[in-house]
């Protein structure tokens, strides 16, 4: 009995900020699993949103609900000073108000770790400045804020998550993936990477407390879901046991298709472009770049592939 308290001593606390979003839901969820005492930071507790629905089920596996926002410092110094681990899962849009959260971090000294909220591309290696309205520019800045601040810190670089382009099989627009006709961007050999939001929400709890990330990002590059264009419709195709007819969009049509089309709409394409015609998600090493991958890290953590993903839309 001492010996199980002993241990239940070590988990670390956590903080989720965004709970009741896509992938805060499932960060908290995996964090309950792994019997971290969890915490979520919530602006509202309205009774009838749908949102009240996460909420009631994370306070019925055991997390503390806190009211707070990321604008009031004053909920932010009381939810940060109960925990060890501060994950924050806010929207791309709300990037930049994470800087109040960095100061409260870097003022109270407690945290052990801190994620921000990146969950993306690494923005520090994105080719797309010019195109994507500071998308990854302000994930930068925040970044770059930590690293000054010395704040410990790992940065999950988990590339997309499925449930943004796969079920189309990446063709904007559509809803599920086509059966006739397939369009490819650009030469349709560039490899992207796809993650299940709750795969993303296991490893970055398993390297939360893990020295081998501290200060690193923590790159999700399975194999098994890295795919061209080419072999993700070739992928399809086997499944589907028929030949689609393929459409190819170059890279110079995309881009003026990016530039015709008004942001944010044109925001989807820019991401494909990037990429699928860039290879922003693997034209660099992992190691020489400095960073860590998770599979390699944490060969115990299954994971749902891109194939077992394509079997769920036949
Ligand atoms: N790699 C990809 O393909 C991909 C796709 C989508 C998102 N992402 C990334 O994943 C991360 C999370 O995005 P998401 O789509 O899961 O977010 P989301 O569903 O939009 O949820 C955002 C959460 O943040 C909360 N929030 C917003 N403003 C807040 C504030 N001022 N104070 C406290 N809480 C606040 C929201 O609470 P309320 O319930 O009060 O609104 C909600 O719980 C982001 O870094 C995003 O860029 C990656």
């Amino acid at each position: 009995m001492e010996k199980m308290e002993r241990v239940e001593e070590k988990k670390s606390r956590v903080l989720i900020i965004g709970a009741t979003g896509n992938l805060g839901f499932e960060l908290a969820k995996a964090s309950l699993e792994s019997s971290h005492p969890t915490f979520a930071l919530v602006r509202n507790f309205d009774s009838h949103s749908s949102k009240s629905q996460k909420l009631q089920f994370l306070s019925n596996a055991g997390t503390t609900l806190l009211k707070g926002s990321l604008q009031d410092e004053e909920s932010l110094v009381e939810a940060v000073k109960l925990v060890d681990v501060v994950i924050c899962a806010v929207s791309s849009k709300q990037a930049l108000d994470q800087k109040l959260l960095v100061r409260v971090i870097k003022n109270l000294g407690s945290v052990k770790r801190f994620i921000p909220s990146e969950f993306g591309l690494d923005p520090y290696k994105t080719q797309v400045s010019n195109l994507d309205h500071n998308f990854y520019s302000s994930k930068a800045e925040i970044r770059q804020l930590v690293e000054a601040q010395s704040i410990p810190y790992t940065v999950i670089s988990c590339n997309f998550f499925m449930s943004y382009l796969l079920p189309s099989l990446v063709q904007p627009g559509l809803k599920a993936p086509p059966r006739d006709k397939y369009t490819v961007f650009g030469n349709g050999d560039v490899k992207g990477v796809f993650m299940k939001e709750a795969d993303v929400a296991s490893f970055t709890i398993s390297a939360m407390d893990d020295p081998r990330t501290l200060n690193k990002v923590l790159y999700l590059r399975p194999p098994g879901n890295i795919y061209s264009l080419n072999e993700l419709v070739e992928l399809w195709e086997s499944k589907l046991k028929k030949t689609l007819e393929k459409i190819y969009v170059p890279e110079e049509e995309l881009l003026k298709k990016i530039k015709e089309t008004p942001y944010p709409e044109n925001m989807t394409m820019v991401f494909i472009y990037s990429a699928f015609v860039k290879g922003d998600q693997t034209y660099f090493d992992i190691d020489s770049s400095g960073g860590v991958e998770g599979t390699q890290l944490y060969p115990q953590l299954r994971y749902t592939t891109i194939s077992d993903y394509l079997g769920t839309l036949l």
